[in-house]
């Protein structure tokens, strides 16, 4: 510490400019600058983050070389892919300038950069700079990945039909059909790009945004693959509670609404920031609610129903028949909804986020994975920790208001609700004193220090 007065360290962090990454590496730089850090966030213009929300920190605007991206479209994969190609150039350019104007007194000590920024790693080894990964979902997630690329290997994928529900050798609970594939690209694609991600170079550690409790033997066994050390430090978003690097406005409306219903009553349903989905699969979800005869505060993002804004794609006497039963907003501030006590469900994508953070909340969930790392959080959920239940890969009112009670009202859902509430406490402890996240980050703190 003595080291760290006379000479503040700075670290420059690059986020995937995606809610889902955006919010874990904003979370980390609070961490660290509370430890006593600088903080630089290189970001590209598009979803720039607020300056003004994190006022601790400095901001490095990549200059914009995208050509027209498709996100609305989902197509994220290829533009994740288009970032690597095109900002490696701009983010040397503009590090090698701050270093140039950088005294001995404001360092950096290294970049740390999200799993799919990986220009940032090339960067940094030019520039000879340590890199620092941060690989924002979770372990299981890590293992599957690097599995797909064994399995098209051995020639196990793709996989016919018949193999889908088979499971996995070595990596229980997860069945072909869990595997994180991508709706957006084609195999080989996704394949080229998993051997980039996985891939950490010259990285000298891993930061990982989960826990030991919740992910203990993947994290050994990653751990003895690894070369380098890997600290899993989260919950980040429980550790940094105060920041919000929300790209949406947040509608708090909704907390009135839910001070107003009773204890434990409340599905939460929002299904994160990229997933989407079309006309029919809202109008079951909007009936599967209506029938379920239970509260609900839904989001609906602007733009996640193809093609169509918000409320006039209910379906018609929907509002009618909810009456105060529902409450609708185009974006909620989730953290506050899931800490809420009148919250006691979440039907959810199952985004690694949302599902720390509903853990955290000790909210028993449904999910209803859309793809990619979400179905091996769903997996999780329902198998390992047992603390929730997956829906079918069709939505049919029938079975999300089937769904609704068994979570809600049925003696199922509340000792799912007891086993959260256990899972919960197990995580707090994780960042108490002596708990292996804080452990961890004293040690990755320690790693920091000694570049
Ligand atoms: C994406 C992928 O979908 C996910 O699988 C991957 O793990 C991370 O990137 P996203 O869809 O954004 O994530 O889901 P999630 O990881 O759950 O992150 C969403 C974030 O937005 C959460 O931190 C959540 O609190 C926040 N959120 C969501 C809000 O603040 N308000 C909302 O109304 C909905």
């Amino acid at each position: 510490m003595e080291r760290q007065r006379m000479r503040p360290l700075r670290l420059v962090l690059v986020p995937c400019p995606f809610q889902g990454h955006i919010n874990p590496m904003l979370q980390l730089g609070t961490i660290l600058h509370s430890k006593g850090f600088s903080i630089t966030v290189a970001h590209t213009q598009f979803n720039s983050p607020n300056p003004s929300a994190h006022p601790d920190f400095s901001f490095l605007p990549l200059p914009d070389t995208l050509p027209d991206h498709n996100s609305s479209t989902g197509d994220l994969v290829a533009f994740v892919w288009e970032l690597n190609v095109n900002y490696k150039a701009r983010f040397h350019e503009c590090l090698a300038q701050v270093m140039e104007q950088q005294g001995l007194e404001d360092r950096i000590a290294c970049v740390i950069y999200d799993e799919v920024m990986c220009f940032s790693e090339a960067v940094a080894m030019e520039l000879k700079l340590p890199s620092v990964v941060l690989r924002t979902a979770s372990a299981a997630t890590f293992l599957a990945r690097t599995s797909i690329l064994q399995l098209k290997a051995e020639g196990y994928i793709p996989f016919p039909e018949s193999m889908s529900q088979d499971l996995i050798p070595e990596l229980y609970p997860l069945r072909f059909k869990d595997l994180p594939f991508s709706v957006f690209i084609t195999l080989e694609d996704l394949v080229q790009q998993l051997s980039t991600f996985t891939n950490i170079r010259t990285s000298s550690a891993i930061i990982w945004n989960t826990i030991d409790s919740l992910e203990k033997s993947t994290l050994a066994k990653i751990q003895q693959q690894c070369r380098i050390p890997i600290f899993p430090i989260g919950p980040l978003h429980e550790i940094a509670s105060a920041s919000s690097s929300s790209l949406l406005e947040e509608d708090s409306s909704c907390l009135a609404w839910l001070d107003k219903q009773s204890y434990n009553s409340v599905i939460y349903v929002s299904f994160g920031s990229v997933a989407f989905m079309d006309m029919k699969e809202l109008a079951e979800i909007a009936w599967g609610l209506a029938n379920s005869q239970q509260p609900f505060l839904w989001v609906v993002r602007p733009g996640s129903i193809r093609g169509s804004e918000l409320i006039e794609v209910l379906p018609k006497g929907f509002k009618e028949t909810i009456g105060e039963r529902g409450y609708i907003v185009k974006w909620a501030p989730q953290k506050e909804v899931l800490a809420h006590d009148a919250v006691g469900g979440f039907f959810s994508h199952c985004g690694w986020n949302s599902t720390l953070e509903s853990i955290c909340g000790g909210i028993p969930m449904i999910c209803r994975p859309c793809f990619s790392d979400q179905r091996v959080n769903a997996r999780y959920i329902s198998q390992v920790w047992t603390v929730g239940l997956e829906l079918g890969n069709e939505l049919q009112r029938g079975e999300i208001e089937r769904a609704i009670r068994r979570l809600m009202v049925e003696k199922e859902g509340k000792e799912m609700s007891e086993r959260a509430k256990i899972l919960k406490e197990k995580v707090e402890l994780s960042i108490g004193e002596g708990g292996s996240s804080k452990n961890s980050l004293n040690e990755l703190i320690e790693i920091i220090m000694s570049f």
